[in-house]
């Protein structure tokens, strides 16, 4: 049993009060939910044929249909590393993704440098203020391809995706400061932390185009030129069955039918089968205070439900 009064609003302070442990899914370290992921039918054909094609994959759906957890299974299962993350907002540019050049930084450094009495603690070291960005490091020659998560896509720029492509079409890039300065190699470092890469030339170029899944909750248009190089796949509505196999994975519960856990996988699969925007992560977090909650207090359980299982598209 989960639910409980913790918190009373009595102001009366109870330092020792006995707290819940923290679900599965809340708790360090924290572990990859691609071990728990269940994918739903259609969708491993779609995976296969991204990575065979060596193409990007655009998975559509509504929040919480398990999108952006799809790579972080694939990625577990296929040895392809750590996922690197891309989140799109409407200020993303391709440019951020590759690298990012830190000029006020240097200029700052190299006066503090030259304050110094010491003439030969004059540095000026360019790769020390470069960092390569999810996608940059995503096009580092590798033996295997790496994951990329490219993010809610929909919410970008409308030139996003098109640059996106001009990209991965070629599978590299240039970081024109260090062209510009001439080095010949540059240690820079790269989004995984604390990992350097040596960059000669300027010049980046894969040896594999990474795996990339692309998310979308579908609010905006894609252009066909972009559609035409994705495998694109729409997340299904849910199932009674795939819930019940997804209760079972995240929570180690095997629902009995009839009984007040089956009734609330039902109503999810009901409430969103006829439109309505709740996510699986909701009804997986009622089932964690609910479960084996005695319904002594059978209006205190609907308050509950009627609290965790809000649709997502109303306030
Ligand atoms: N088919 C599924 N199997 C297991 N867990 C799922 C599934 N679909 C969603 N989840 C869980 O629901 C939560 C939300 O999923 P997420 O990938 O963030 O959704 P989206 O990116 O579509 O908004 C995650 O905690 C994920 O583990
Ligand atoms: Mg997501």
């Amino acid at each position: 049993m989960t639910w409980n009064t913790y918190y009373t609003g009595t102001g009366q302070p109870r330092p020792q009060a006995w707290l819940p442990p923290a679900p599965p899914w809340r708790t360090f370290p924290r572990q990859s939910a691609g071990a728990v992921f269940q994918p739903p039918e259609g969708l491993t054909e779609a995976v296969n044929a991204a990575l065979c094609l060596r193409r990007p994959l655009l998975l559509t759906g509504p929040p919480g249909s398990g999108k952006s957890t799809v790579i972080e299974q694939v990625a577990l299962e296929l040895g392809l590393g750590p996922v690197l993350r891309w989140q799109i907002t409407s200020r993303s540019t391709l440019a951020d993704a590759l690298y990012r050049y830190d000029a006020l930084g240097r200029i700052h450094a190299h006066r503090l440098s030259r304050n110094h009495d010491d003439a030969s603690a004059v540095v000026d070291d360019i790769a020390a203020f470069l960092q390569l960005g999810p996608l940059g490091t995503a096009l580092l020659p590798t033996r295997r391809p790496r994951a990329l998560l490219v993010d809610e896509i929909d919410k970008a720029d409308l030139d996003l995706p098109g640059d996106l492509l001009d990209v991965l079409e070629r599978g590299e890039y240039t970081i024109v400061e260090l062209l510009r300065e001439s080095r010949a190699a540059a240690e820079v470092r790269t989004w995984d932390s604390g990992a350097v890469h040596l960059v000669e030339d300027g010049r980046v170029r894969c040896s594999e185009f990474p795996f990339i899944v692309m998310t979308s909750n579908g609010e905006q248009e894609m252009p066909p030129a972009f559609l035409r190089r994705c495998v694109r796949y729409t997340m299904p509505p849910p199932t009674v069955a795939l819930m019940r196999d997804v209760v079972a994975r995240h929570l180690g519960l095997d629902v009995p039918d009839h009984s007040p856990e089956a009734e609330l996988i039902q109503e999810f699969v009901e409430r969103v089968g006829a439109g309505e925007t709740v996510a699986v992560d909701q009804l997986l977090s009622t089932l964690h205070i609910l479960n084996g909650t005695p319904v002594t207090d059978a209006g205190e359980r609907e308050r509950v439900k009627r609290l965790l299982m809000k649709d997502l598209s109303r306030a």
